[in-house]
């Protein structure tokens, strides 16, 4: 595929600092070379720059709403006009309000179905009327299916339909966002859930009603916190019973074999947390496995017991 990489240094989605320098810890950690090894052509655009604070209204416990609203226009921008496949690497997840606000509508000006995937202990489905931390990081998923709140952010022009957006590996979801939530028709996998089933057939089930589609487009939004924090120690928001290391590298290998997933988020990666650099290059090796990386790169003995 032609991959570009896009440095995004947004650290506004919450009080705590760090993630900005997420974009450098994964070009430290090799992932433009890990992905050229597999065949990619890779450019990296180097870091985005979101410009002036835009006015905004709203609660006035929001925290850094100006400058989310700045990168929001800023990204829906360079991702709707982007090619090939691109992969933001934040950054916290207020990058994905205008990250996947621009891919939704580059499907929607190619005339095809936009489909989300949330990997993350967190639903982000806050708007700025029910946050109680402020925190702008946990209010994406309402922002892009169009949910009211958002006073001076750009317009939803291509708001994604709750039915097409599925969520993997939930385990801390607010009071304020559950019953919302719970009321769309969204596809929630919660621990408890992935506790019973394994990834493998939920993910399955999501990536059969995309292929299912004509012409899909898939954004995948990865959260470092979606990672169990003793293997991902890397982010402000640690939660407790997370996906292993092989579960998340199962998740990657079935999105790669589905060969439907065409934009990527990396998100929440703060360095100044991270242990020798393991939280940046598991993240790499992840989207690795997401873009091919494979023990075997042929059918062999075993598989399926023949
Ligand atoms: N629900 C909590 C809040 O609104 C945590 C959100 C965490 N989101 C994230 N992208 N890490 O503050
Ligand atoms: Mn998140
Ligand atoms: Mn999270
Ligand atoms: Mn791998």
């Amino acid at each position: 595929a032609d991959i570009t990489l896009i440095g995004v240094p947004l650290d506004c989605g919450k009080a705590r600092q760090g993630c900005l320098m997420g974009p450098d810890a994964y070009r430290v950690a090799g992932l433009q070379p890990a992905l050229e090894a597999l065949g990619h052509s890779v450019t990296d655009m180097g870091n985005l720059d979101p410009g002036p604070d835009l006015p905004t209204g709203g609660p006035a416990h929001l925290v850094q709403p100006g400058a989310v609203a700045a990168w929001t226009k800023r990204l829906a921008e360079v991702g709707r006009g982007i090619e090939g496949m691109p992969v933001f690497m934040g950054g916290d997840h207020a990058l994905a309000l205008g990250s996947v606000a621009g891919m939704a509508q580059r499907a929607q000006d190619a005339d095809r179905p936009f489909f989300l995937l949330w990997l993350d202990a967190h639903s982000d489905y806050h708007t700025p009327l029910t946050t109680e931390s402020g925190n702008l990081h946990g209010t994406p998923v309402a922002y892009v299916t169009g949910q009211p709140g958002f006073d001076g952010f750009p317009e939803v022009t291509a708001p994604v339909s709750h039915g097409n957006v599925c969520m993997i590996g939930l385990r801390s979801v607010d009071p304020g966002e559950r019953d919302r939530l719970a009321a769309t028709d969204a596809v929630l996998h919660d621990m408890r859930r992935i506790d019973e089933t394994g990834m493998a057939a939920p993910l399955r089930a999501f990536l059969d009603l995309v292929a299912a589609a004509e012409n899909p487009m898939l954004h995948v939004s990865l959260d470092v916190d979606f990672l169990d924090p003793s293997i991902a120690p890397a982010v402000g928001t640690t939660v407790p019973g997370g996906a292993t290391f092989r579960e998340a590298h199962l998740v990657m290998e079935l999105l790669s074999e589905s060969g439907l997933v065409t934009s990527l988020d990396l998100v929440e990666l703060n360095p100044a947390l991270d242990e020798r650099g393991r939280t940046a290059r598991l993240m790499v090796d992840l989207t690795a496995s997401l873009m091919g990386k494979r023990i075997f790169d042929r059918p062999t003995r075993g598989y399926g017991y023949a």
